[in-house]
């Protein structure tokens, strides 16, 4: 007796502490603190970091799909109507990101790094050849020039007239894809060329862009901060930009959009710098169908974001929605966590002496050698509604149009990032030139594109072992309280028993309690005796044989009590 009360005060001890124990550990979140700054200092770009070898060379593959616009009517365009477009593509490139130059700055605190981007043509994700199919579309140097000519004399601007004219150059121009993507000899700019040698002669969307980088960039390590994890210090050099017209559009924020800083923040903007558009976008992240302000979520804080005010983090890795949030009027996403993008407010304030645009579109002539280039999403998605009927056969639509980015928030790793963005030019009618004298003026579609990147399985997996880590160390003290529970319940189970075992003994006949005394010997094990008649001839296999030292069972014993417990001892359990 005295040793069963001597365990019963163990157990009760042992859990009581297991249980304050645990719960302190909890509520002071030591281990998760402890987790996540483990995980600040291991989610860097050093060179011992196991990230660094993915920033340099990344893993998933990365497709660029190109989508056309052919003008089917351009003589209905030409006369005043309105252009009919068909969408042909997707013509599908493999991008190679790798990041070279790599040099580390100031005590590694900061990294130099060139950031190439080639593209390779993958015909078998794509709906045809393209140094075969032809692209009708909007002669994009004919509506650069037209538009650079309008501060110059009228003169100047009937001479270039007469030239085109002789030239044969008309407002649109039919080109294979890989010409309009890659470069041509244009007729007019290489007649330019000739007068004015800075002028190239040649041209393409994406002339000059296949292996070539998009300036220098210099990274914060986030050694010292883990909130300037892969963020810009400096973009060629310069610390903001100088061509817009307000601060705010001349800010350059964030990431590359390659890596995001560990340990999100559900109510914190996600910066990404965009070197195409020469802005810096930012993310929103709004829960459920609720927009902008997302509303604060209990224990989101910055330590707390894991494991938030409920159980462990969830497996599968939040979905995090990127969207414009300019002209987003209304858009219900139904994914349950959604990140607005926005373009850094006042997009056309932010343009010296510009063109008052609507909403959803970007005008970045600034970046663009003052070409009238402007970007908004596929089809005019989100945009002004008299763009999308400026023209004919736009259909925009959410799951095909918007920009997203699921990132795991732990670890700030995006899992699925889909970029996708339409290249206009603005057409407008310029004196002196006779051909769009009767054109409506519209902002014109060219193309559009849908850059993705999924991460691949390897570090995929990688990812979720780092989340499994933190998800058990940051949940050990709840081991521990189960461990402390596991106890108690061990405690009320012997209680019970012993008082129970109390009762027992007032009431069982002299042979049993003789059975009991004698196997008392051993406290610790036991096999419970079946409420049935024992068979002493042929026990069932498995089964315990019966206890050596045991009376033989007899029939003439009264019958068991289901409860009753008989004590064996552990010898004649291991024949
Ligand atoms: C990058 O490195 C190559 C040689 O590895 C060198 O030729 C080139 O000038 C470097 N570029 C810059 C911008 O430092
Ligand atoms: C680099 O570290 C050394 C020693 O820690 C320090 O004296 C020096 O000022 C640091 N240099 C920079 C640029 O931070
Ligand atoms: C881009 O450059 C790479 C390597 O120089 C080449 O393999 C690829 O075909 C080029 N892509 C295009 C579209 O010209
Ligand atoms: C685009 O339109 C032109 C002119 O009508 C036509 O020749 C060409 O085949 C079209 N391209 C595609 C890919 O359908
Ligand atoms: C922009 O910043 C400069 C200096 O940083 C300041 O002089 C100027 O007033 C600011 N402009 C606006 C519009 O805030
Ligand atoms: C954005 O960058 C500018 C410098 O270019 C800096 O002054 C500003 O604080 C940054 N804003 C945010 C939100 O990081
Ligand atoms: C890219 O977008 C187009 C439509 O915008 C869609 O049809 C296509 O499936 C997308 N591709 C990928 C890889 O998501």
């Amino acid at each position: 007796m005295a040793r069963r009360s001597c365990a019963i005060y163990a157990t009760g001890i042992v859990s009581a502490h297991l249980l304050v124990v645990g719960i302190v550990l909890l509520v002071a979140q030591v281990f998760q603190t402890m987790i996540h700054s483990r995980l600040k200092k291991e989610i860097t770009l050093t060179e011992k970091s196991q990230m660094f070898e993915g920033w340099k060379n990344p893993p998933p593959p990365v497709y660029m799909e190109y989508y056309f616009f052919n003008v089917t009517n351009p003589e209905v365009f030409i006369n005043g109507g309105k252009a009919a477009l068909k969408q042909i593509g997707p013509y599908t490139y493999r991008e190679y990101r790798p990041r070279e130059n790599v040099t580390f700055l100031e005590n590694g605190t900061k990294l130099f790094a060139l950031n190439p981007k080639t593209f390779v043509f993958v015909p078998e994700k794509s709906a045809g050849d393209p140094e075969v199919d032809l692209l009708r579309t909007i002669n994009i140097p004919f509506v650069a020039v037209t538009n650079e000519l309008n501060q110059y004399p009228f003169l100047v601007r009937s001479l270039i007239s007469m030239i085109m004219n002789s030239a044969g150059i008309e407002l649109f121009m039919t080109r294979t894809v890989h010409e309009i993507l890659w470069g041509f000899k244009d007729p007019l700019l290489s007649r330019i060329h000739k007068m004015r040698p800075e002028v190239d002669d040649t041209f393409g969307l994406m002339w000059k862009k296949n292996g070539t980088h998009e300036g220098e960039f210099v990274f914060y390590t986030g050694e010292q901060n883990y909130m300037d994890y892969g963020k810009i210090d400096t973009w060629n050099g310069l610390r903001e930009m100088s061509w817009w017209s307000s601060n705010q559009s001349n800010m350059i924020n964030g990431t590359d959009g390659a890596v995001f800083h560990p340990l999100i923040n559900r109510n914190e903007l996600l910066y990404i710098f965009a070197a195409d558009l020469c802005r810096s976008i930012h993310m929103g992240y709004v829960q459920g169908s609720t927009n902008p302000p997302p509303p604060p979520h209990p224990g989101s804080s910055h330590m707390g974001y894991v494991q938030g005010s409920t159980n462990p983090p969830p497996p599968p890795p939040r979905s995090i929605h990127m969207g414009y949030v300019q002209g987003s009027t209304n858009p219900p996403h139904p994914p349950p966590q959604v990140i607005h993008m926005g373009y850094v407010q006042d997009v056309e304030a932010s343009r010296p002496g510009g063109d008052c645009l609507g909403t959803g579109v970007l005008k970045v002539s600034v970046c663009r050698e003052g070409a009238p280039i402007v970007v908004s999403f596929p089809h005019f998605y989100q945009a002004d509604p008299k763009y999308i009927n400026g023209v004919e056969g736009m259909t925009p639509n959410k799951e095909d149009h918007e920009t997203y980015l699921d990132l795991e928030p732990t670890s700030g790793v995006p899992i699925r990032a889909c970029k996708r963005a339409q290249l206009n030019v603005i057409v407008k009618r310029v004196k002196g030139f006779p051909k769009t004298k009767l054109i409506q003026e519209t902002i014109f579609p060219i193309m559009f594109v849908n850059e993705t990147a999924t991460i691949d399985d390897d570090s995929a997996s990688q990812m979720r072992t780092l989340l499994l880590i933190v998800t058990l160390v940051s949940n050990f003290p709840l081991l521990i309280i189960a461990m402390g529970l596991l106890l108690l319940l061990v405690l009320v189970v012997l209680f019970c028993r012993n008082r129970q075992r109390k009762n027992e003994v007032k009431r069982i006949d002299f042979n049993e309690a003789f059975h009991s005394f004698a196997t008392t010997k051993d406290d610790q094990a036991y096999t419970q005796v079946s409420d049935k008649p024992e068979e002493p001839s042929e026990p069932p296999r498995g089964a315990p044989p019966p206890p050596r030292g045991a009376p033989p069972p007899h029939s003439g014993q009264a019958p068991r009590n289901g409860s009753y417990i008989a004590m064996s001892p552990v010898e004649a359990q291991k024949c």
